[in-house]
């Protein structure tokens, strides 16, 4: 199979196609609706207002035909058969790479690495590019908002290499603090790694300013995509990033899916992650040679049904337009911290106050009430909400709670689900009723060890 700029430019989506590009009318989640199979049950009798989509999004019926067509008429490995259903089955694996490298707009579908999830593609540059180039004294910058999928890898390594970890701190909305971030990048970190969009608190992070200022001090960049490709269109040339990590799971593709985009330098020089079939040109007793890249990094037979699925919720986005959902996700935020503050008395929303500098994330806690019981409560009129530290205990460390409470959106969210969350809260308020912060304190301590 060959991989060209020029097929994934031939099949360019609207938003690359600038200059004729016409408006088009905001998304209506309700017809999107139907999209989704999922919402053809009823939860405790009621639609679902899925509220977790930064933890998973739903999948909807074009991504699972796509894997069903996969696993009932080729299921066949990839990159071996000489047969019919073979040869299929490798052009759909391929085919979803070059759809990957034209959503992010990647220079070069080989660019792209296909993993599990974006935590495999982080572990897999702080194994392969962090231990070959990561030495004692070394210091790579991260942020407070880290996720631990972009914070652990990296403990690991410094541990391993007498290396140093340094950390932008955030401002008291969420922000990052940009000052301090270039005081840190005087001390000539060798990499910096920071998160596009924060899962803990919805901060969009000024990303190209950050990879020029990082760049200007010789450092490498890493940016975690995993909130910003589902949300907003995204664009790794502009970003100018040397890898870009995101999770097939979180853009209403299936779990086991996701990607690695790094220069091709980059991916030439680094050597191999995991070992085995697949990665490898000729093998002898006691020595190997390894395959071109991306397939060097793409040891085993991969999650050949969840790569094509992934494809195929990629194709099912570009035709909405990641404008549109943008914009879409951004009305939504602004409705939500319009309205939840007024409805709910006493709530405590966390992160940006401005609807422009989040993506669909509104995180928040109620008085007196700890956010794995606001979620338990909710869920009885089918509102999912997801509680706990959201794989963020440090930002949560310095947000002085052990546990949020956090909405999250995507194409099917509307304000009616924003609507059911305020009566939702006003409900738990009401069972609850005794809005001190002393007694919010006692319950998130008892309860702090119990939460993911
Ligand atoms: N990273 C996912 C979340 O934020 C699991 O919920």
């Amino acid at each position: 199979m060959t991989l060209t700029a020029e097929n994934a430019a031939a099949r360019a989506t609207p938003e690359s196609t600038a200059g004729t590009a016409t408006v088009r009318p905001p998304l209506d989640p309700q017809a999107l609706r139907a999209d989704f199979p999922i919402f053809e049950r009823l939860i405790h009798g009621k639609r679902l207002a899925y509220l977790d989509s930064a933890s998973t999004s739903l999948k909807p019926r074009r991504v699972l035909d796509a894997m069903d067509g996969y696993n009932r008429r080729y299921t066949t490995n990839v990159h071996r058969g000489i047969y019919t259903t073979g040869e299929e089955a490798t052009a759909a694996y391929e085919e979803s790479r070059v759809k990957i490298a034209r959503f992010i707009n990647a220079p070069d579908p080989h660019e792209i690495v296909q993993v599990r999830n974006a935590t495999e593609a982080i572990n897999l540059v702080a194994y392969s590019w962090g231990r070959r180039n990561i030495g004692r004294a070394d210091t790579i910058v991260l942020t407070e908002l880290e996720h631990h999928a972009n914070l652990v890898p990296w403990q690991l390594l410094v541990q391993e290499k007498d290396a140093d970890l340094e950390f932008v701190p955030i401002h008291d909305d969420g922000r990052l603090n940009l000052q301090t971030y270039e005081v840190l990048l005087r001390t000539r970190p060798k990499l910096v790694a920071f998160t596009h969009v924060s899962n803990g608190l919805g901060t969009i992070n000024p990303v190209r300013e950050m990879v020029e200022m990082a760049h200007a001090a010789g450092a490498l960049v890493l940016v975690d995509g995993a909130q910003a490709v589902p949300h907003l269109p995204v664009d790794v040339q502009a970003i100018d990033a040397d890898f870009y990590v995101f999770s097939g799971h979180k853009v209403l593709g299936p779990t086991g899916s996701g990607a690695l985009w790094a220069r091709r330098e980059l991916l030439d020089a680094m050597p191999p992650f995991l070992a085995g079939g697949e990665m490898i040109r000729e093998v002898h007793l006691r020595r190997t040679t390894f395959n071109d890249v991306p397939w060097k990094f793409e040891a085993g037979t991969p999650d050949i049904a969840a790569a094509i699925g992934l494809g195929a919720a990629l194709d099912y986005l570009a035709d909405l337009g990641m404008d549109r959902l943008r914009e879409h996700e951004r009305e939504l935020v602004g409705y939500a911290l319009e309205v939840l503050p007024r409805e709910v008395p006493g709530i405590t929303i966390y992160g940006p106050a401005s609807a422009d500098d989040r993506g669909g994330v509104v995180t928040f806690n109620l008085p007196g009430v700890h956010p794995h019981d606001v979620a338990t409560l909710l869920d009885r009129d089918a509102i999912a909400v997801r509680a706990g530290h959201h794989c963020t205990q440090p930002l949560h460390e310095r947000l002085g709670e052990a546990a949020t409470a956090r909405a999250s959106f995507n194409v099917y969210s509307d304000r009616d689900d924003i609507d059911r969350l305020a009566k939702g809260l006003r409900s738990v308020q009401r069972v609850f009723d005794r809005p001190t912060s002393e007694s919010h304190a006692a319950t998130t301590q008892a309860s702090a060890n119990d939460l993911d």
